[in-house]
């Protein structure tokens, strides 16, 4: 079984640059489906959820090559609307290619793609906020069937919460549609934005009024482009981690300083020396972590639930007590079991989470259940005094470009080992 064996206690130095969003290349590819012409996509990440992606675009009928970070894709011709519950399960996000296929052929045959590891994750955000923009949808045997045979049209929505995937959805359906689609209580994350300016790019008429609201005006038809991702504000965090988490000092380029706002005073909390400009950070930390205090997740520009695991390990280990509530799904607290087998002092109680910091932990054998909780644990192994084995690193590499390979280059003692 593949892990990866880290040998902990060595202080972090050196310099890293960020991988690309996976967060934005995941809507941006399903954006692809819109577009009649030839997409360069730099800054594509190499991860198992973009090759799932990239699956599902060839499988609709796409032309698509990697040359490096650039994905290069021709989604001239669309060949069928329906994806397969195989390729569906592969990546769970994959309900963001429903507004893509029915703006672009008018239906879409998907099988609903489930809950995961952290949650229920339900669509009916999506679902409702496609049926407002005209579409039929119904749902048999695990499949959904939906249809708009008179296309995606216009009108007033607002989402009952800021769904990241359900604004992308309404995005790519209503960029292809008929008359103006007014969008209320949109997500803000930094990716839709990078989705936003995308399809602006291509042709799309986008304007963010504030507050969470967005207009589209539908256009006839969308054309290709050029174009870059912006960096993945969650990786940078979590590299920010790993220093935080052994005393060390490094630098992060190609860093997406504005879009980790959130983060910047858990990391001061704790104090870590952060000295930054518009795409590159210094960070420094003590040789013991202060406590952070309380972390509530919530919507941009609140703190990220994707970086509240990673912030669980710094606190594993930091001088005081931390607590954490984690609002925005119900069952992210898979690595709290794994970081108290090294000896983290943490109790649960429903979505909140009890951090006692402890002067060290040890290195044990660990799982990890999901993405982020995966990094958790290599975090925590980083910190640990010993030998520490990860499993299960399907989780960590849907999101992790190459980790051991950018930790070893800051003298990480961590190895792949089949
Ligand atoms: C996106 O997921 C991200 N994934 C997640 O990152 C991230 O945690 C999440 O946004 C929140 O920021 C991608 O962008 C590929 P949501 P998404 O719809 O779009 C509920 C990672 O680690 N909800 O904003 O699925 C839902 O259950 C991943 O990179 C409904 O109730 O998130 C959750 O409680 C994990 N009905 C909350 O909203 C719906 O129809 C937020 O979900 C949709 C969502």
């Amino acid at each position: 079984m593949e892990k990866l064996t880290i040998c902990g206690k060595k202080r972090l130095n050196g310099t890293l640059s960020v991988q690309g969003s996976k967060n934005s290349t995941l809507p941006i590819i399903a954006a692809a489906v819109l577009c009649e012409g030839e997409i360069i996509l730099h800054n594509c990440p190499h991860l198992t959820d973009v090759g799932a992606a990239v699956n599902i675009l060839s499988h609709l009928g796409c032309k698509i090559r990697r040359e490096g970070d650039t994905l290069i894709i021709d989604s001239t011709n669309i060949e069928t609307s329906e994806i397969s519950e195989k390729l569906m399960h592969e990546m769970r996000s994959s309900i963001v290619f429903l507004g893509a296929l029915l703006a672009r052929t008018g239906k879409a045959v998907l099988s609903t793609p489930g809950g995961c590891e952290i949650g229920l994750r339900p669509i009916d955000l999506h679902l409702r906020a496609m049926r407002d923009l005209g579409t039929a949808i119904s749902e048999e045997g695990g499949k959904l069937f939906c249809t708009a045979p008179d296309g995606i049209r216009g009108r007033e929505i607002t989402l009952a919460f800021p769904s990241v995937g359900a604004t992308e959805n309404v995005l790519l359906a209503a960029s292809l549609g008929k008359g103006r689609t007014i969008l209320n209580n949109a997500a803000r994350e930094p990716e839709i934005k990078n989705l936003a300016d995308f399809l602006t790019l291509c042709g799309a008429k986008i304007y963010f009024a504030g507050e969470g609201k967005i207009i589209i005006d539908g256009v006839k038809k969308l054309h290709g482009c050029e174009f870059r991702v912006i960096s993945d504000r969650i990786v940078a965090a979590t590299y920010m981690a790993a220093a935080a988490v052994t005393g060390g000092e490094i630098d992060i380029l190609n860093f997406p300083v504005n879009d980790v706002t959130p983060v910047l005073p858990q990391f001061e909390a704790c104090g870590c020396k952060i000295v930054s400009d518009e795409n590159r950070m210094h960070i420094k930390a003590p040789s013991r972590l202060k406590s952070m205090g309380t972390v509530r997740t919530m919507p941009y520009p609140g703190f990220p639930t994707d970086f509240q695991a990673p912030a669980m390990t710094m606190a594993s280990v930091a001088e005081g007590t931390a607590i954490f509530i984690e609002t925005i799904f119900e069952s992210r607290y898979k690595h709290v079991s794994e970081l108290k087998k090294m000896g983290a002092n943490i109790t649960t109680q429903g979505t909140v989470a009890v951090v006692q910091g402890v002067k060290r932990l040890t290195g044990a054998k660990v799982y990890a259940e999901d993405l982020r909780g995966g990094a958790a644990l290599v975090l925590a192994g980083l910190a640990a005094e010993g030998k520490t084995e990860v499993y299960n690193l399907k989780h960590i590499d849907r999101g992790y470009e190459k980790i051991e390979e950018k930790l070893s280059s800051l003298g990480a003692e961590i190895e792949r080992e089949v």
